[in-house]
Parts: C-alpha cells; sequence; structure tokens
C-alpha cells in the first residue's frame, strides 16, 4: 500500500514550490508566538535601509554644497536670469542652482560658461580676506566675487579663512555621516539579534515539536522511516526552515525596500541616466537566476554525495574489525575513492559555478558603473549633472543591483524552506500511536490472543491465525524455529503493533480500549537486544523511575545476581555506561535488563531469550533468580534452551506464523510432533558437547 506518505513524497531532494499558501500559513503559525520581535526586526530594517540611501547622499551634498564652486560666469549679450550679477562686458555671475537646466547645457555647448567662482557677502567673516586682497576680488552688489583661478593664487592660510563656511559644513556632515554609521551599527545590532532571536526561539519550538511527536509515533511507522531521515526532520529541515525566518523573510522585504528607495532617488536626481542604468537590470537579474540554478544543482549533488560519504564512512567504522578480518581493506579503501572522488567533483562544479557567477555579476555591475560614469560624466561636464549627484549615483547604483543579486538567492532559500517545512509537516501529520481511554489502574495478567491475524507490510501475513489464552500467574514459554513470528506475537502483547485481524485482550478486555501508558506500566519486557540509556548504572535499572529507590534496584541487581559484576566497574553503581571505554558485555547487558524488568515489578513479564547470551552457569543462577521474579506473575519466556522452558507451565509451539502445538513439555514430547524434534536436536547436541 503507497499511502499518503509514499517514499517518492519523502525524498530529501525534493523541491517544494515557492509560494504554497497552505504551507506558509501553517509555518508562519510558529512564528506567531514572536511576531512583535520580527516586526521589531523589519523595523530596523526600514531603519538601516533609510540609512544606507542617505549615506551616498550625504556625500553627494558634501561635494555640491561644499566642494564644488557654486557660482558660474556665462558670456551673454543679456543677463541669463535676472538675478545674474554684471562682473564685466557681457559677462554675468549666476548661481549654478538658479540656472535651469536646459539652459545650463546650452551655455556649455556653445561654449558661454567659461569658469565657475565663489562669492563671499558684503558683511561676512569672510569678507576681510577679500579686503586683504582686493586684486584678486571683484566686488559686486552681491559681495566679493572670486574666480577659480585667482582662488588658487591665494596663500593657503588665506584659502582656510575665505572658505570657512564650507569647512564647516564639510565637518558638520562628516558628523552627520559618522553619527549615521554608528546608528547603522547599533540598528544592524538589534536588527540581526531580534531576528536571529526569534528565529533559533522557532527552530527551538519546532525541535520540540517534533521530537515530542516522535516519541509518541507507533512502532509500525518507526519500523518505516530510516534513522537519518528522523534524525534531518529535526536538525536539518529545521534550520532550513530557520534561513526562511532569518534570511529570505525579512531581506526580501528590506530588499524591495531598498530597491523602491533607490530609484526614487535616482529618479529624483537624474530621471533620464535612472532609466538608462534600469536597463541593465533585466540582465542582471536573469544572469543572477540562471547562475543560481547551475550552483543548486551542483550543490544538491555535492550534498547527496556527501551523505554517501559519511553513510560509508559511519558503516566502516561500526564494521571495521569484520573488514580487517575479511581482509576487504583494499575493496572498502577503493569504494571509499570512488565515493570521495565523486565528491570532489561535485564540489569543484558547485565551486565552479560560484566562481563563474560572482565575477560575471561584478562584471555586468562594472560595466553599469562605466556607463555611469561615461554617459554621467557627460553630464557633468555639461553641467546637467551635479559632480556630487554622480558620486551618490556611483554608490547607488550597488545598492540598487544588489538585491537583485540576493533576490535569487532568496528564492532558493525560501524554496528549500518551503521542501523541509513539507517534510517537516508530513511527518508531523503522521497518525500517533493510537491509545484507548480506559484506564487501567490494577491488571490481573490474562491475555489472549483470538484468531490474530498480523503483517508488518501488507499482506505478508507473520502471524496467521493465532489464538491461545494466558491466566493470570501463568509462566508460558514460547519456542519455534527463527523467524516464526515469537518476537511479533510479544510486541503485540506490548501494544506496539495492532493486529490487522483478530484482537489481544487483557483481563478479557481489547487492548485498543486500554490506555496504553497506564497498561505498559504493569508490563516489563527483556528485550531480545537490550538498550541500555546515557546514564550510570542504577538509573539504567530504575529507568529514572523517582519511586523506585536506590535499594529497590540494588535488590534487583541481587536478584539476577549481576550486583557483583556491578561492583566491579571503575564505578560501581555510578558508572556511566555509555562513556568510552565502558563496555558492557552483551550477558551483562541481559543481566541488567533483568534488574531493570524485576525493578520494575510488573504483572506481566516477558522475556525474549533473555538468557541467551549469557554461561550456562550464570543462565542456572539466572533461572533460580527468575523463580523468584516470575512468582505471581504471568510471565511469557521466548526461549531456545530447554532449560528455561523445562520450568514453564505450559509451552506454545509457533512455526511459520501458527500456533502448531501447545501444551505441558511432558504432552508435547509425548505427541512426537515438532517441539520434540527440536528437543531431540538439542538433547542430541548436548549429549555430543558432553563427549
Ligand atoms: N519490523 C519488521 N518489519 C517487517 N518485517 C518484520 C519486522 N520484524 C520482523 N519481521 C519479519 O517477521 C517475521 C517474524 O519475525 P520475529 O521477529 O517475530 O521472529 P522470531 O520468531 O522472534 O525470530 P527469532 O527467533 O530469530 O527472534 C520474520 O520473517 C521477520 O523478517
Ligand atoms: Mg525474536
Amino acid at each position: 500500500m503507497m499511502g499518503p506518505h509514499s517514499r517518492s513524497e519523502w525524498e530529501e531532494e525534493q523541491l517544494g514550490k515557492v509560494l504554497d499558501l497552505r504551507l506558509l500559513r501553517r509555518l508562519l503559525r510558529y512564528a506567531r508566538p514572536y511576531w512583535p520581535l520580527l516586526a521589531l526586526a523589519l523595523l530596523l530594517s526600514g531603519g538601516i535601509s533609510v540609512i544606507e540611501l542617505a549615506l551616498p547622499y550625504i556625500t553627494k551634498v558634501a561635494v555640491d554644497e561644499a566642494l564644488v564652486l557654486p557660482w558660474v560666469e556665462i558670456q551673454s549679450a543679456t543677463p541669463p536670469v535676472p538675478t545674474a550679477i554684471v562682473v564685466g562686458e557681457g559677462r554675468y555671475l549666476v548661481r549654478e542652482a538658479d540656472l535651469p537646466s536646459d539652459l545650463l547645457e546650452e551655455f556649455e555647448r556653445t561654449g558661454a560658461l567659461v569658469g565657475r567662482w565663489l562669492l563671499v557677502p558684503q558683511d561676512s567673516a569672510e569678507s576681510e580676506v577679500a579686503l586683504r586682497h582686493p586684486d584678486l576680488f571683484l566686488a559686486t552688489p552681491e559681495g566679493y566675487a572670486i574666480s577659480e583661478e585667482n582662488l588658487k593664487a591665494l596663500p593657503r592660510s588665506e584659502v582656510w579663512r575665505l572658505r570657512a563656511p564650507q569647512y564647516r559644513l564639510l565637518g558638520l556632515l562628516g558628523l552627520v555621516f559618522l553619527g549615521f554609521l554608528f546608528l547603522r551599527f547599533g540598528l544592524g545590532y538589534g536588527q540581526i539579534y531580534t531576528l536571529q532571536y526569534a528565529g533559533q526561539r522557532i527552530m527551538f519550538d519546532m525541535r520540540r515539536e517534533i521530537f515530542g511527536h516522535l516519541l509518541r509515533l507507533p512502532m509500525s511507522v518507526l519500523d518505516r522511516e530510516p534513522v537519518g531521515r528522523l534524525v534531518t526532520r529535526a536538525t536539518n529541515d529545521v534550520a532550513a526552515v530557520n534561513e526562511m525566518y532569518t534570511r529570505a523573510l525579512v531581506n526580501l522585504i528590506q530588499d524591495l525596500f531598498m530597491m523602491l528607495g533607490v530609484l526614487a532617488i535616482m529618479f529624483r536626481l537624474n530621471s533620464r541616466l535612472t532609466l538608462y542604468l534600469l536597463a541593465f537590470a533585466p540582465v542582471i537579474a536573469v544572469l543572477a537566476f540562471l547562475f543560481r540554478r547551475m550552483v543548486r544543482v551542483a550543490y544538491r549533488e555535492a550534498r547527496r554525495i556527501l551523505a554517501q560519504l559519511n553513510a560509508y564512512l559511519a558503516e566502516s567504522l561500526s564494521g571495521m574489525a569484520v573488514i580487517q578480518l575479511f581482509r576487504q581493506e583494499l575493496r572498502s579503501f577503493r569504494r571509499f575513492q570512488e565515493i570521495n572522488r565523486g565528491f570532489f567533483r561535485a564540489q569543484m562544479r558547485s565551486i565552479m559555478a560560484f566562481g563563474l557567477f560572482q565575477p560575471a555579476i561584478a562584471a555586468m555591475q562594472n560595466i553599469a558603473l562605466a556607463f555611469l560614469i561615461w554617459y554621467g560624466g557627460r553630464g557633468v561636464l555639461a553641467g546637467v549633472f551635479t559632480l556630487g549627484g554622480l558620486i551618490a549615483f556611483t554608490s547607488y547604483i550597488r545598492t540598487l543591483f544588489q538585491p537583485l543579486v540576493r533576490f535569487s538567492e532568496e528564492y532558493d532559500v525560501l524554496q528549500s524552506a518551503m521542501a523541509a517545512a513539507e517534510r517537516i509537516f508530513m511527518f508531523l501529520d503522521l497518525p500517533q500511536e493510537p491509545s484507548g481511554k480506559r484506564p487501567v489502574p490494577e491488571i490481573r495478567g490474562e491475555i489472549e490472543f483470538r484468531d490474530v491475524w498480523f503483517a508488518y507490510n501488507d499482506e505478508d501475513w507473520v502471524l496467521k491465525g493465532v489464538s491461545f489464552r494466558v491466566r493470570p500467574g501463568e509462566r508460558i514459554a514460547i519456542v519455534g524455529p527463527t523467524g516464526a513470528g515469537k518476537t511479533t506475537i510479544i510486541s503485540l502483547i506490548l501494544g506496539f503493533y495492532r493486529p490487522k485481524k483478530g484482537q489481544v485482550l487483557i483481563d478479557g478486555v481489547p487492548l485498543e480500549e486500554l490506555d496504553l501508558g497506564e497498561y505498559r506500566r504493569h508490563v516489563a519486557l527483556v528485550p531480545q537486544d537490550v538498550f541500555l540509556f546515557s546514564g550510570n548504572v542504577w538509573e539504567n535499572i530504575r529507568m529514572w523511575n523517582g519511586g523506585l529507590g536506590r535499594e529497590a534496584a540494588e535488590r534487583a541487581a541481587k536478584l539476577v545476581g549481576i550486583h557483583d559484576h556491578i561492583l566491579r566497574l571503575p564505578e560501581g553503581y555510578e558508572t556511566d555506561v555509555k562513556e568510552r571505554g565502558m563496555r558492557i558485555s552483551v550477558g551483562e547487558r541481559q543481566l541488567l535488563s533483568l534488574a531493570r524488568a524485576a525493578a520494575a515489578d510488573p504483572k506481566i513479564l516477558i522475556l525474549d531469550e533473555a538468557t541467551a547470551n549469557v554461561d550456562s552457569h550464570t543462565e542456572a543462577l539466572v533461572q533460580e533468580a527468575l523463580e523468584k521474579v516470575m512468582a505471581g506473575r504471568t510471565t511469557i519466556a521466548i526461549a531456545h534452551r530447554l532449560s528455561t522452558i523445562r520450568n514453564s507451565d505450559r509451552v506454545l509451539v509457533i512455526h511459520e506464523g501458527k500456533l502448531v502445538e501447545e501444551g505441558t513439555v511432558e504432552e508435547l514430547l509425548a505427541r512426537k510432533g515438532l517441539f520434540w524434534a527440536l528437543w531431540q536436536l538439542q538433547f542430541a547436541g548436548a549429549r555430543d558437547n558432553l563427549k
């Protein structure tokens, strides 16, 4: 059955639509608690944009107001504007700003504009300089005028004095510039902080939800999902979503804002030049998107191979002993080299794409800049464009194109985030382990299978109509060949899986009606492969059960005979079982697990070959201990060793998913069926061993 979560949909590299509104809405829900922060970040972004736009403008003002001489000398038969000052025969001084630009351009073209002047008002402090150098200054009704050439003849100290207002203006502008820089720094810090804080909190929440969900997934789902993939959900995918919040969303808005702002200013400064420059925009945008796509393909490939490399490395490391034993070093090395080479190539492709992308964009920008200098420079010479304006334009042009380049990046981030979000939500939408509502304060420990059919996949029946009943306190042994379905039976008793057909009843109540969490409190399992958690020995025995004292844990350890082993560990019960260099043997693990089960004081005790890995002597001891542990509990023990089976009240023989024989050891032996055959085999083996 290809359910709603089929393989292809889970593909790691699958791309999402960039604008999936349903998805986006669900994603934004995570941002809701932090919207004031995000709004603040956006506001700060706005501030930053304004400053970035203002800085070139300050440069422009500095150049135009303080550096360039503001008056132009025009040769003309009549005054070009009424406010013109006469400085000689057909020579007029006009403040450049007062001249309409078409007129200015015409004067420039016809050569009527012959020079630039500085004018010092009559009664200003600077006028004393003029009085000291009457030969260089021309007295006019408006004040003392000095031409650019005469200005050069003036001693430097006098120039200082003369141009003091401009120096003051420059100083002021410098201060404003500096102030803006500081403000820019503060806003930038605040913006990054608020944005990253919100992003990290959103990630924090998502990871919590994902892990919380993971804890409640039914085994049937966990079976299907490779561990690496689930880890990716909680780490990489969440990080991709974070990128969207911290890089794409806010930047996108900020970039749009910047572009509009820059366009508005540029249009105001010179609309025609702006229009020409805008012609470069589509070229840059298309370039950016093309290269982005190249980079993306190469990058994905590199990541895919990196995952392979990691997987191979991990597998080799954990299987190193086998590799060395079977002398597979060379083969393993070659295989690794193959992947390694693939990774190198993919990496180089991605780097080359980047290597092309950046210079290509830079080249386009520089071409635009060259055009600006050529065209704008002509404009400055023609007087239609101020020098400050041109300088500001060279800054603005970068501000104009940068967002264009970044859009493609943000598009990418957005796309990855959407794909990641889709995967995360698909995971979060996996149904949780179903549980009934019926409280289970106590149980007697009766188990019944009523014509139970079960398959892990579709219709590959693992259990085919199994029926049996276990009375409270009864000791049952389940025997059968490997792969017969024994572990499956106990998984059903524990509620890890639901039967496809038929029913599992506990105390006569269908298991699915019971509150699973409460029910499991009365059940303990010693699994086939024991899992120890990081932590010390006694935490592993009591399983963080607050109600279980240290003595109880110790008593359980003594009961199964592992107490002395534990005391021999470096730090006894405090020894960390997952610490480096700390190895617990497989048999010791089983004993620990037995102690864990005994400490839990369950009503139903399930042993899945609990003593398969301990020596016969220890097993005999454990068997003895088990007698005590099992007293008054329903026990189901899967066992291959007949010594374990002999002590049971009843034996169930499972073969190919069916209950083929059932009865006491004597009854089964008398029947001379499968059990008898197994018994003979073991007995014969035991006899051979004795020889
Ligand atoms: N999680 C699973 N998903 C799919 N198939 C499974 C799963 N677990 C077990 N099986 C299959 O179900 C069948 C029964 O497995 P089960 O673990 O119940 O056997 P068993 O009787 O416990 O064997 P053993 O004595 O080796 O432990 C086997 O063919 C096995 O391949
Ligand atoms: Mg098994």
